[in-house]
């Protein structure tokens, strides 16, 4: 496994994990406030993802959110059997993986839980997500024009089957909850209607500039937890994932004054908004003064009042993970994956 760069001698600090705040969700269980991203996009090798793991639990984090396409879980595994096997307590850790795209079929979903597992060196998940709500498989890295000849839109009787089997799961023991990834309100109003076993999570792109406040407080509403990817705007992001129209987040004025104040970074007042207003961060680092600052950012100072209300009005609805290659036909918009229209983008 390759070393973390070398770890800067001033950063010796950690934070008590029993300090990092919680949330509680809809059947009772405490989910930690912030979570370490583990996809490493472009950028990080597989075993830099499971050295920054392993790092990071050394700094107090206890979430960890993986997934079978980040291509890592067998690297991270090793480092959780570590933990596991000097001390660490499972129920300490919160370990959340996720059904990748090709994976819907009702033969699939559990097979593909069991891997991760295995993967993972876990008995158990704290929460399986359905990634996208889209079966369709695209090859990693593939260029944004990428189709899938099979691909398929939203068909909502095809997702319930893909969802009984996630219901399975819990049955089983292989996780103690289940959710969504990348769905809408008009998709969530039919899962919400016909599911068994609800969602207690659903995690989405939430960051400034992209907050999403009428399907936050519709998740809120409903009792169920928004979780944030890219909360920093995912600034190492493969360039098939950028468009012109694209804005920063950590580079927007009225947080990089906030930060000067605060001599702190911009990515940590984004994290500390995301925690104050009630998602759940996962922001990704390999850097070792990062992820300390991400974390310490849960337990310091909080931003005022005002503060809040100023990165409020930031929001310009940019969304960065558009989802292009998992659009169905020829001449699609990637704003039909989102049901802009608020329906289900009929196919
Ligand atoms: N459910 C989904 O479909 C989905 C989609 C996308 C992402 N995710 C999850 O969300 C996680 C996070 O999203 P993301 O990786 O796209 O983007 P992100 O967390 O918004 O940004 C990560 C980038 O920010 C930098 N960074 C982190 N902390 C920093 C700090 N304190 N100061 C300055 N720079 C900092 C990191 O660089 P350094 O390494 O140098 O710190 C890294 O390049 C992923 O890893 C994945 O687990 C889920």
């Amino acid at each position: 496994m390759e070393p973390l760069t070398s770890v800067p001698s001033q950063i010796v600090e950690s934070v008590n994990p029993s300090l990092i705040p919680s949330r509680t969700l809809a059947s009772g269980a405490k989910m930690p406030a912030i979570g370490l991203g583990t996809f490493g996009s472009d950028n990080a090798s597989h075993d830099a993802v499971a050295e920054a793991v392993r790092y990071a639990a050394s700094l107090g984090y206890r979430h960890f959110d993986c997934a079978s396409v980040y291509g890592n879980e067998d690297r991270i595994g090793r480092v959780f059997r570590q933990l596991l096997g000097s001390g660490l307590r499972r129920e300490e850790l919160w370990i959340t993986s996720k059904l990748w795209n090709d994976k819907h079929g009702e033969d699939d979903v559990i097979p593909s839980c069991e891997k991760s597992l295995a993967d993972l060196q876990v008995d158990y998940l704290d929460l399986y997500l359905v990634h996208w709500p889209f079966p369709n498989h695209h090859p990693p890295g593939c260029d944004v024009t990428a189709r899938s000849p099979h691909a398929l839109p939203y068909i909502h009787e095809h997702y319930m089957r893909t969802w009984r089997k996630m219901e399975e799961l819990v049955d089983r023991g292989l996780t103690r909850h289940i959710g969504t990834s990348n769905m809408t309100i008009p998709k969530m109003d039919l899962v919400l209607r016909d599911a068994r076993i609800r969602p207690v999570v659903n995690e989405m792109e939430l960051h400034p500039h992209f907050q999403q406040p009428d399907f936050f407080r519709y998740l809120i509403a409903r009792g169920i937890q928004p979780v944030g990817y890219s909360p920093l705007g995912s600034p190492a992001r493969p360039e098939r994932d950028r468009t012109p129209e694209d804005t920063s987040p950590t580079e927007d004025s009225v947080i990089c004054r906030i930060a000067h104040r605060l001599d702190l970074h911009p990515a940590v007042v984004c994290i500390k908004w995301a925690v104050q207003r009630g998602q759940i961060p996962i922001p990704f680092s390999t850097n070792p003064r990062n992820l300390l600052n991400n974390l310490r950012a849960t337990v310091s100072a909080p931003l005022t009042a005002d503060d809040m209300k100023a990165i409020e009005k930031v929001d310009h609805n940019c969304r960065l993970i558009k989802g292009h290659v998992f659009l169905w036909k020829e001449n699609q918009l990637w704003e039909d994956l989102w049901d802009v229209n608020g329906v289900v983008t009929p196919a």
